[in-house]
């Protein structure tokens, strides 16, 4: 079976760090978004087809030297072609039902249970849903007995029909990506789902964790959240709710809570609290909270809120 990963963003709202690093190849408590969500699959997924636009050199470099387990199948696209275009771009390579994530969620969904719910409904595309309390800033379906009858892609505030957005994991039949129109920048939420309610979409909802890691709050909660649940913990020091890379250094510091250090990073007399510090870094006599820092930044002064990245820096 296949999986679309659809990682052509550009990553807007967590620049200046994405000018250098495109979002997908953001890490995660040290490994990269889209390694992760590759990496957490399960089996029967045994083709990945990654649809890339922006930061394709990167991409291709990257699992050229990486091997996470599967066939990956890396599609670019010339130009950003949306959503469902990115979808349509891979259609040569899907041989029937396909999974299709946003590459920058990070979430508790259970694939196989969705996969048979799907398949009991005799679906022609199945969404994962999660309820959250403002649901502008996402898709908002109408969920009635299981099938979505309505489909709203960010709605303005006080329009939204429901608490349950969609979560950016879905299960569809060829069929859907067969009427998405070819060469064309097509959003499957703005375009596609919201013609084919009513008519085999299904949704269901689930419990657990979901995060969007596109927001410079919400990449820090995803990998805050990560280290909570203490995913893949070996060979790394997980104490406290740190992490800390085992070529990394930190001399007379107070580090925590919520601290992850990339890296080859160096750290003297700081005090690091709700911070991601990338590769390369080296931080001396600074006061850190809330704050993404790096690859490669030499920092002496306080920061609090803010991106510092090569490219730039960004308050948030
Ligand atoms: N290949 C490709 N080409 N990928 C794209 C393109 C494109 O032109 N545009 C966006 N993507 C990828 C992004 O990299 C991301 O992984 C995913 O598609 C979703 O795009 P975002 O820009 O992150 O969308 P969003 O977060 O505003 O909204 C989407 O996700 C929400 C859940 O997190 C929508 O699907 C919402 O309906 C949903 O609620
Ligand atoms: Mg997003």
């Amino acid at each position: 079976m296949e999986a679309i990963i659809l990682v052509g963003g550009l990553g807007t709202r967590l620049r200046p760090l994405t000018k250098t690093i495109p979002k997908p190849l953001l890490p995660l408590v040290n490994i990269p978004m889209v390694e992760r969500m590759i990496r957490n699959l399960p089996e029967k997924i045994d083709t990945v087809i990654l649809a890339v636009s922006y930061g394709l050199e990167q991409m291709l470099e990257y699992f050229k030297k990486t091997n996470v387990g599967r066939k990956v199948i890396i599609v670019p696209e010339k130009e950003p072609l949306g959503t469902g275009g990115a979808m349509k771009n891979c259609e040569k390579y899907i041989t029937g039902t396909t999974a299709v994530f946003n590459g920058d969620v990070v979430t508790s969904i259970n694939l196989d249970e969705m996969i048979e719910y799907h398949k009991s409904k005799k679906a022609k595309g199945t969404l994962a849903l999660w309820e959250v309390e403002n649901p502008n800033r996402f898709g908002v379906v109408k969920l009635v007995k299981g099938e979505i009858l309505k489909f709203q892609e960010k709605p303005p505030k006080g329009e939204e029909l429901s608490n349950l957005i969609n979560a950016g994991t879905y299960i569809l039949e060829p069929e859907i990506i067969s009427i998405i129109p070819e060469n064309e920048k097509i959003s499957i939420e703005r375009d596609i789902y919201p013609k084919i309610v009513g008519n085999g979409l299904y949704g269901i909802p689930f419990e657990g964790y979901f995060i969007d890691a596109g927001t410079p709050e919400s990449y820090l909660e995803a990998n805050f959240k990560l280290l909570d649940i203490n995913i893949e913990s070996e060979n790394n020091e997980l104490k406290n709710k740190v992490h800390i890379h085992e070529t990394s250094k930190v001399v007379d510091s107070i580090i925590g809570p919520n601290v992850i250090i990339g890296p080859d990073v160096f750290i003297e007399k700081s005090v690091i609290s709700n911070t991601v510090i990338l590769s390369d870094s080296k931080i001396y006599g600074s006061t850190i909270n809330n704050s993404i820092i790096g690859p490669n930044i030499s920092l002496n002064h306080d920061v609090e809120n803010t991106i510092i990245a090569p490219e730039g820096e960004k308050i948030f």
